[in-house]
């Protein structure tokens, strides 16, 4: 069942949110509990040939205009293929990459242009999380050194000390207080990730940039490490960007989920609606590869299948980007229709309330079967270990 957006208008709206708005850039919406301000970033990585003069041939688009804001408290879920440009937004946010273009503005202030002297008070309000437990910590230093590293760097006076403070957090991530003088490769995968999160939480920020925490872990692990996030995000009032490819996983933790595609947003809206009635034609190609549990749901659902790979971003394709590989553009569209696909870029913009997407057609597809988060949720009993219980 489906309900065509763009030919509903002048017919009765299946519901009341879907008259397209004209918003061309979500980011400029004035919310005053917004922490994060992302507005039209890019990140484009040059490509040099010649051994003197290095000239630039081109660029990777790695990142091509990115906009979406994102409250205090709240998790922002980002998800898509392999190569879309995940990690590169999350590395513009922290700075860990200097945005080409755009602006990010972080509680009232803007970011993109700051030095690293003038970042240096502002690192400890934005931290990061890495997928690779293995090599996000050094191998020669003791996690007491790892975890009291950011009170360093900062300068920042504790009341006990650093050690007791280091000896706080390890306990309060489920690790034991005495392995202070441990070294990282004595840990399992799952707990040197609780280090990284020790580590991210020591200075108290306000947003972390969570990518692909619980990826490299087993699934009961993940529960875990995913619980705890979510306690100490109670805890601090902390925001997160959390980047995953498991949809299940996204669905369990996120209050709002963004879908990327070769460097630009394709949806973003609240988890219930994006899961529940997807709009973008990419984000119904995704939500349908997941396979469900359920056998019966399982024969009656649709299967979008994506045929080829995604397009290099060095020369991404015109119009909508999506289009060498959409299926609706394939198999649904009118040869005008097309041609508009191919030529002119649909811009991300408001298509129902909070619900923004960028297709010239989108469509309310309610027999897509979405994941469920049932995964994380049945495991969430067994989420606080003792101290280093995994
Ligand atoms: N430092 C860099 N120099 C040049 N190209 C880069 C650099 N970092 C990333 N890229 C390219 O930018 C694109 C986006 O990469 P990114 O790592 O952000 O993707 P991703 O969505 O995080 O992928 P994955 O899910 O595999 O982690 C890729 O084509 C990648 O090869
Ligand atoms: S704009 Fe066209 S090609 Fe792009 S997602 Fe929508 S229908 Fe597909
Ligand atoms: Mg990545």
């Amino acid at each position: 069942m489906t309900d065509d957006i763009s030919a509903s208008a002048g017919t009765p709206a299946p519901e009341a949110t879907l008259a397209p708005q004209d918003t061309p850039n979500p980011a400029a919406d004035d919310d005053p509990e917004a922490l994060l301000r992302v507005d039209q970033v890019r990140k484009h990585f040059p490509i040099r040939r010649g051994v003197f003069f290095k000239r630039q041939v081109g660029a990777v688009k790695a990142v091509d205009g990115v906009s979406f804001t994102l409250r205090r408290g709240d998790t922002l879920g980002l998800v898509g293929e392999s190569g879309c440009g995940k990690s590169t937004i999350g590395r513009v946010i922290t700075k860990l990459h200097e945005p080409t273009a755009g602006s990010i503005r972080f509680d009232g202030r803007e970011l993109a242009h700051l030095n690293v002297s003038q970042m240096r008070p502002i690192r400890r309000d934005i931290q990061m999380i890495f997928q690779d437990p293995f090599s996000s910590l050094n191998p020669r230093h003791t996690i007491g050194t790892i975890v009291g590293a950011p009170f360093k760097i900062q300068g920042t006076k504790t009341e006990h000390g650093i050690k007791a403070e280091v000896q706080a957090l390890l306990e309060r991530v489920g690790l034991n207080p005495e392995h202070y003088n441990r070294y990282p490769h004595e840990f399992s995968g799952g707990q040197r990730q609780r280090i990284g999160v020790a580590r991210a939480i020591a200075l108290r920020p306000k947003l972390i940039v969570c990518d692909e925490p619980v990826s490299a872990l087993d699934v009961s692990i993940q529960a875990q490490v995913v619980n705890l996030l979510e306690d100490l995000q109670s805890e601090y009032d902390l925001a997160y960007i959390f980047v995953a490819h498991d949809l299940s996983v996204v669905r369990h933790i996120s209050d709002r989920v963004a879908v990327m595609y070769l460097g630009k947003l394709m949806e973003l809206a609240e988890r219930d609606v994006l899961y529940g009635a997807p709009l973008h034609p990419y984000t119904h190609a995704l939500m349908s590869a997941v396979p469900t549990p359920d056998p019966a749901k399982e024969a009656k659902r649709p299967r979008i299948l994506l045929k080829g790979d995604l397009p290099s971003p060095i020369n991404p394709p015109p119009g909508c980007v999506f289009h060498t590989r959409c299926p609706k553009y394939r198999d649904q569209l009118s040869e005008s229709d097309q041609e508009r696909c191919r030529t002119v870029v649909p811009p991300f913009e408001l298509k129902a309330a909070g619900h923004f997407a960028a297709c010239h057609f989108p469509e309310v597809r309610r027999d897509i079967v979405a994941p469920d988060a049932t995964n994380v949720a049945v495991s969430a009993a067994t989420a606080t270990p003792p101290p280093s219980a995994d």
